[in-house]
């Protein structure tokens, strides 16, 4: 099965976790999109939903699901989203597709985050891959420095605006042994937003599609 077939089927998995007449969290990316598209196939049996981002926005308006402001919000049932990787403790990377301070709010919310992956994303150590970090852009050479003296080496996302406005820095070869620790320490430097780590909120039910079918952890 190729990785986009995997992924379309674990966003229509995500389904039975939603229960009716709630208020859903939605993440962001081309998991989170398939897992939109099935939501759409219910979409009058729920209240509606809070979105992370403006590309997952755009689609719930095509498929006519109803979005609401988080301030006006004050249930969020399950927050369903996906990772760039996940450990066996639960812990994740997230923010590939640069809406991780978002993501991060809605998932502090939830009542139970139901993370949704193709089995692609599951590693030993987190840290295979770059580790997002946004942050206010007029900080970004101060915490790129910071960043280094922690041992990484942060590359600067040209190009790339955040939906709060801000810059993201991609962080490579981070050794992340105490994934909380490294969450701590690097939201404590002045001028980042927040950082791909989700440690201290971890997800609740993994779904892992493999070519063998849908694998629940929780
Ligand atoms: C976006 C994210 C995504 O969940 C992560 O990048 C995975 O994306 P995809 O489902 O496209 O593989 O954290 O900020």
């Amino acid at each position: 099965m190729k990785q986009d077939e995997l992924k379309k089927a674990v966003g229509w998995a995500a389904l039975k976790y939603i229960k009716f007449n709630t208020i859903i969290g939605i993440g962001t990316g081309s998991t989170v999109s398939y897992f939109i598209n099935a939501l759409g196939s219910i979409k009058e049996k729920i209240i509606g939903v809070v979105s992370s981002s403006k590309n997952s926005s755009i689609q719930l308006k095509k498929v006519g699901i109803p979005i609401y402001n988080f301030n006006n919000i004050d249930n969020l049932d399950v927050y369903i989203d996906s990772a760039d990787e996940i450990d066996k403790y639960m812990q994740m990377i997230k923010g590939g597709g640069g809406a991780l301070t978002q993501e991060k709010i809605l998932a502090f919310a939830a009542k139970q985050f139901i993370c949704i992956i193709d089995s692609s994303k599951q590693v030993d150590i987190l840290g295979r891959g770059p580790l997002p970090v946004e942050v206010i852009p007029m900080a970004r050479s101060l915490v790129a420095k910071e960043l280094i003296r922690l041992g990484g080496l942060p590359e600067y996302r040209y190009g790339v605006v955040t939906d709060n406005g801000n810059s993201i820095l991609d962080v490579h070869n981070m050794n992340i042994i105490n994934a909380s620790l490294l969450e701590e320490r690097i939201n404590n430097i002045p001028g980042v937003v927040s950082v791909g780590i989700f440690a201290h909120r971890k997800a609740d039910v993994v779904l892992i599609s493999t070519k063998n079918g849908i694998k629940v952890l929780n």
